[in-house]
């Protein structure tokens, strides 16, 4: 092997074999970094490759939040299959551009191959669907909005919103992601074109106030477009009533469109399955393959029932991109990208090592440890303040809600003894919590305990 590849691999060795026994965070300060930077990085002339690697992992470890640590209990970030790892690399070194079959015919049918496999897990029809890979949940919520504005408003597309006799409104939680703020602004619908719906007790958006909110934009006369019901929200893993939203949709004709970003892998599990119950009505999914499909960064999945939206919102003619190929969908005429890296292959090779059941395995695995999280928390007399069937914690003391200790000096202890990271969900009150979301499948219950035990030290508990 070139020894700069075998220098790479032995770094990742490095890097999983005592990951445990290392801090989750450590404190980094920028002077030191551009310090270092300056000193080691010139540009001036060559540097050594292999010290490069072994000075790049360094600084990788010395400097970053360890995601794939199993005591990181964050935002979604997964510990990644060493498969999923593999075939970054491949992708990298092969370099398929994917923009048109007929210059990656493999990687474009890999790809069509897994993603039918995931639309079958759905409930959509691979026979009229659509899908295609996005750099993350971002993305292919962009995507959706962008469908639904062509599938929906005809006009949008050549003369633009300036065009539309009414201003089209697009439907979201309190709780939804916030990459609808931005998405917004980016299709020139404007900001104030999100409207955010009331969430009920439960955290989950509520279904009476959506539609007083419909209604009133219809009296008012906007074009109620879309609604978007997440299945697993970024702070308290809660899932939107997806029937509910369906039929919602049906009865004032909005595109439906499911965020799945995180949760949509329970799609795999038995025994999560039911939770997404629903999501086979949607218009169109988000489901990233960075979170809880446990592949690198940036692997989004962008999933339509109906082919057309896509197909005529992304068209294109040019004269110098290889002709299309009789019967398949050319990827750049169909989604936002133009060239793209094959992200779906880190996802083929991690499903195919395990197979759908050691996928679903991992996975309740990390169901199981966020139950033991929660339950281990109540006994200790801790509250968990919203519920949800997937694996993270939203959690409060009487010492935190009676002000004696803070959320942020309970977390600014955590880290500053570096042991595990966790993060705060804030309350519709305002009122601030914890949150420790299970993101890692190596996550084990000692892992859990030391959590837990980092709790009662900061919280003065002993
Ligand atoms: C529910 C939800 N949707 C969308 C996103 C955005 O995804 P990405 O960061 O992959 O673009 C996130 C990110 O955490 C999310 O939690």
């Amino acid at each position: 092997m070139t020894k700069i590849y075998e220098n790479a691999i032995q770094e990742v060795e490095r890097l999983y074999s005592d990951i445990s026994d290392r801090r989750v965070i450590t404190k980094a300060n920028p002077q030191e970094i551009t310090d270092h930077l300056a000193r080691t990085y010139d540009f001036q002339g060559p540097v050594d490759l292999d010290d490069m690697v072994e000075d790049i992992a360094g600084m990788l470890r010395k400097w970053s939040v360890q995601v794939t640590h199993p005591r990181y209990f964050g935002y979604f970030n997964p510990s990644v299959r060493p498969a999923a790892v593999v075939g970054d690399i491949l992708a990298a070194a092969f370099n398929p551009n994917l923009a048109v079959w007929s210059h990656a015919p493999a990687a474009v049918e890999m790809e069509q191959h897994l993603l039918r496999y995931f639309l079958r897990q759905f409930g959509l029809d691979p026979e009229r669907a659509t899908a295609h890979f996005t750099t993350g949940g971002a993305e292919a919520n962009f995507t959706a909005v962008v469908a639904a504005l062509t599938a929906k408003l005809p006009e949008y597309g050549d003369k633009g919103l300036a065009g539309l006799v009414q201003k089209p409104v697009i439907y979201v939680s309190q709780a939804a992601h916030d990459s609808f703020g931005k998405i917004s602004h980016m299709t020139g619908m404007g900001r104030g074109s999100l409207r955010r719906i009331a969430v009920d007790q439960d955290y989950k958006m509520d279904i009476g106030h959506l539609e007083m909110m419909i209604e009133n934009d219809l009296q008012q006369g906007y074009y109620p477009l879309m609604v978007t019901g997440t299945a697993g929200t970024t702070a308290a893993g809660v899932i939107d009533p997806l029937d509910e939203l369906s039929a919602m949709s049906q009865r004032y004709e909005l595109w439906f469109h499911v965020d799945a970003a995180w949760g949509g892998a329970a799609i795999l599990s038995r025994r999560l399955k039911p939770f997404l119950k629903g999501i086979e009505k949607a218009d169109s999914i988000t489901c990233d393959a960075h979170k809880w499909l446990n592949v690198p960064m940036g692997a989004g999945m962008f999933f339509s029932a109906q082919r057309e939206p896509c197909e005529r919102a992304f068209r294109i003619a040019t004269d110098y991109m290889p002709g299309s190929t009789e019967g398949v969908l050319e990827p750049y005429t169909t989604s936002v990208q133009w060239s793209r890296r094959f992200i779906g292959l880190k996802l083929f090779m991690a499903f195919a090592e395990l197979g759908h059941g050691g996928y679903a395995k991992l996975m309740d695995h990390q169901v199981d440890m966020g139950d033991y999280l929660k339950k281990e928390l109540t006994s200790l007399g801790w509250k968990i303040v919203v519920d949800t069937p997937f694996p993270v914690a939203t959690f409060t003391h009487t010492k935190i809600e009676s002000g004696q200790i803070t959320t942020s000096e309970v977390l600014d202890a955590i880290y500053n003894r570096g042991k595990a990271w966790i993060s705060e969900f804030v309350l519709s009150s305002k009122d601030r919590t914890l949150r420790a979301c299970i993101c890692s499948y190596r996550t084990q219950e000692t892992d859990i305990d030391v959590l837990l035990e980092e709790l009662k030290t900061v919280m003065g508990m002993d």
